[in-house]
């Protein structure tokens, strides 16, 4: 029987590479097992076993090591089924070819090279599909942005493309058709990843995720869990559990997603550029005067966390430790900044200003140059740069961009958005006060689905060049900082 979802190419180094693929269970109670081969010219270089199991709704994942630098494999994937006692050890290399049966499914991609000092690659956010209908129109127009990604791709090669959350929206449809079943949060994400276009750019772009509020359920926090009752405690497994199967597996190693102190973020570098991709999802606390009613190991928090301290500590560790990076990007999924103009919305950084300082500050008083923050959740795209008036060597630029897909009353147009701000954070070790200002100028902030590309070169005057496109593959802005 073939793959039903994949094969998506993960997570990709110099010498590694991670395959997942969904396959289904077989008649007559047999058992599937992933199979997947990898070939480099035509040669066949390993081959795996891998398991898929009902948990993760019969996804699995292959990781191949050994493999060379800079180099293109063709991937073959397949899943079989075997009487139970007969199926073959699984998680392990295997000798000879194991997906050879003319239902297998192809794809392909190439390994990442250390000393790159250029780098192209693809990021956006949310795709607002809801295949019930009468939304599911929104399954078919919300994939034409992945026909666009695969046609720029094959005209100048990407090195990895990364959906920075939303990927899916189990509450689509609000109160009208509330998810709350494992089943109903898998059926979205196998109609969401079966479409053909998404399929095949990810099948041959190396393809990084992590999760935003959709997920979950909208504006989700810590707080749901601790005190919503047992009905969001099962929401948030479930969603984990979906989550794992469908988009962490293929992510670079993590703790599994489900035991609320699971660490979901996660770092890669690419080339000469380091990425931190952060989880502003699972850690976070709204209101910290809840946090000690589920948390007895950590006790109560002092301050609402977006990030939680333990993921605060490695992201500052993280800019420590890569300084002298000529670019380094931190993911987060919703902006650092712009601002909305809502203040209320306790959710989103304003109402995090301890936290944000902190690592505001941190960077400031480290003097660390060249930090790009990458964002979406807020259903526009901008380029924004921040400044210190108290430090003038302090510069942080941001990059949105939201949706991929959305349908028009979802957009957060410009008189919703603050896009020339001024933050007054005082150093949380001195005291001293500090004003962060930000701008967005007029021409670099619009409305409309789309995903940005972004080719830093170390060895150019303006290290970035990003483009924002449309939904069909027109460029919309150019940005060069
Ligand atoms: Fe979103």
């Amino acid at each position: 029987m073939p793959i039903t979802l994949g094969p998506i190419t993960g997570h990709t180094t110099t010498n590694s590479v991670k395959i997942w693929l969904r396959g289904e269970t077989g008649a007559g109670g047999t058992k599937p097992v992933a199979a997947i081969d990898l070939y480099q010219n035509g040669q066949r270089v390993q081959s795996r076993y891998e398991p898929l199991t009902a948990e993760f709704d019969y996804c699995g994942v292959a990781r191949f090591d050994g493999l060379e630098a800079g180099t293109r494999y063709e991937v073959r994937a397949d899943c079989l089924h075997f009487p139970s006692d007969q199926a073959p050890a699984v998680g392990i290399a295997v000798g000879q070819a194991v997906a050879t049966s003319p239902a297998t499914h192809t794809g392909s991609f190439r390994t990442a090279t250390d000393t790159a000092r250029k780098i192209r690659f693809l990021f956006g956010s949310c795709r607002w599909q809801e295949p019930t209908f009468p939304m599911s129109f929104s399954m078919r127009e919300g994939d034409i942005p992945f026909r666009s990604m695969a046609r720029l791709h094959n005209r100048n090669p990407y090195d990895f493309l990364m959906l920075i959350g939303d990927q899916v929206y189990t509450d689509a449809m609000g109160f009208l058709r509330r998810r709350k079943t494992a089943e109903s949060f898998f059926e979205l994400y196998r109609d969401t990843f079966e479409k053909q276009h998404f399929r095949n750019i990810t099948g041959k772009v190396p393809t990084y995720m992590i999760l935003d509020d959709h997920e979950i359920e909208d504006d989700w926090s810590r707080n749901r869990m601790a005190c919503g009752g047992e009905e969001d405690r099962e929401r948030f497994n479930i969603a984990m559990r979906a989550y794992q199967a469908y988009q962490n597996l293929h992510n670079p190693d993590t703790d599994a997603a489900g035991d609320p102190g699971a660490q979901l973020w996660y770092s890669f570098d690419w080339g000469v550029f380091p990425f931190f991709v952060l989880d502003n999802m699972t850690r976070k606390w709204t209101r910290p005067e809840d946090s000690d009613a589920s948390s007895k190991t950590t006790g109560q928090l002092e301050a609402p966390t977006m990030l939680g301290a333990v993921q605060m500590k490695a992201l500052t560790d993280w800019l420590d430790q890569n300084k002298d990076a000529p670019k380094k990007f931190i993911v987060t999924p919703e902006p650092v900044f712009p601002d909305r103009k809502n203040r209320e919305l306790a959710d989103k950084w304003p109402a995090f200003d301890q936290e944000r300082g902190h690592l505001l500050h941190h960077i400031r008083r480290e003097q660390i140059q060249n930090v790009v923050l990458l964002g979406g959740a807020v259903h526009n795209t901008s380029f924004t740069r921040m400044t210190c008036d108290q430090d003038p060597m302090f510069r942080v630029d941001s990059l949105v961009s939201s949706p991929i897909y959305a349908i028009p009353m979802n957009f957060t147009n410009r008189g919703k958005m603050i896009l020339d701000g001024r933050l007054n954070l005082p150093d949380g070790e001195t005291g001293t006060p500090h004003t962060f200002r930000y701008k967005c100028a007029q021409d670099d902030f619009f409305s409309e689905n789309s995903f940005m590309e972004v080719e830093v070169d170390a060895d150019r005057e303006t290290m970035i060049h990003a483009t924002a496109y449309r939904r069909d593959g027109k460029g919309e802005r150019a940005y060069k900082f």
